[in-house]
């Protein structure tokens, strides 16, 4: 029986979300039950302090990230670095917000044969944009009820893959977009693009659901901007509504985003090939 685990770093979720329903395609078409399934959410960063046990070929790995500046966010990407797998099929999945995945699911697919993985199906998907608000609906609710349904046929074709290919190491290597060199990607530090209102109860919700560190819980959950990596987890998080986006650079972008990249995408799919 093999194991079926989730690797994944997903401040707002959407990424957690579309790994799940890939999941349960993958497991359904597999036979493989949940006690066989583990999820390792990597977005908190004392989690991402320790690696994880290296895997061998009766498992089965999925590794997904948000798609930052058209890169994996550097915080994943230096994550999955830490993997080690034995001639493990992975399956790999970027979100992104509706405007382009550029490079992010190749840099993806690199990291994962360069750690001993078999990169067997890849897939990009649209997640509801992090700078994405009420005024602002930036693919507000992606992924929806026909993504999911798409991510879980996903899942069910990777593992129809898996069961038919008696050697997965004879497949042709998976080829997905993107190009070389990569793009610049993020680094770390944000401009001062949050306010606190005084609507914060001081709940603490925000800091727990920075994967930065970057909210100083003892001075009025401000942001710590040298650390911030633009995520929205916090904003998002706020039972209050009390953290809410400044006008100012980061809000520009997210009307320039709602304006330019209106038309809905679909998910986009790859299968390594039988050779
Ligand atoms: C700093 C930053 C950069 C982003 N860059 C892109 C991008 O290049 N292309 C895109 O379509 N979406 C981009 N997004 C949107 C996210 O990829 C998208 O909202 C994703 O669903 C978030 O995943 P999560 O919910 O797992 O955190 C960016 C988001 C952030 C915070
Ligand atoms: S989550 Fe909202 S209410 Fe809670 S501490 Fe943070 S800003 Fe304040
Ligand atoms: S402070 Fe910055 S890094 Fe932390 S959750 Fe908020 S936006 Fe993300």
């Amino acid at each position: 029986m093999k194991k079926i685990t989730l690797v994944y770093f997903s401040p707002t979720k959407t990424t957690e979300t579309v790994l799940k329903a890939i999941t349960q395609g993958l497991a359904q078409s597999l036979g493989i039950s949940g006690s066989e399934i583990t999820a390792v959410n990597v977005t908190r960063p004392e989690i991402r302090e320790n690696g994880l046990a290296p895997f061998d070929d009766n498992d089965i790995v999925l590794l997904g990230a948000p798609v930052y500046a058209g890169r994996l966010p550097a915080d994943a990407a230096d994550f999955f670095k830490k993997l080690t797998g034995s001639d493990t099929p992975a399956i790999l999945t970027v979100v992104y917000g509706n405007r382009e995945y550029d490079d992010a699911l190749l840099e993806l697919k690199d990291i994962a044969s360069a750690c001993g993985f078999i990169p067997i199906s890849g897939a990009a998907f649209i997640g509801e944009h992090s700078f994405a608000s009420a005024d602002i609906p930036v693919a507000m609710n992606r992924p929806d009820e026909n993504d999911l349904k798409m991510a879980a046929e996903f899942g069910g074709n990777t593992g129809y893959l898996i069961k038919e290919t008696h050697d997965l190491k004879n497949l042709s290597a998976l080829t997905v977009p993107g190009n070389y060199p990569y793009k610049d990607g993020m680094g770390k530090g944000a401009p001062d693009f949050i306010e606190v209102t005084e609507a914060c109860t001081n709940c603490g919700t925000c800091a727990t659901a920075c994967p930065s560190k970057a909210i100083d819980a003892e001075n009025g959950f401000v942001t710590i901007t040298a650390r911030c990596i633009l995520c929205c987890a916090c904003i998002k998080a706020c039972p209050e509504k009390a953290r809410l986006m400044k006008d100012g650079p980061i809000k520009d972008k997210a009307r320039w985003l709602n304006e330019t990249c209106s038309l809905p995408k679909s998910a986009q799919i790859f299968f390594a090939t039988p050779s």
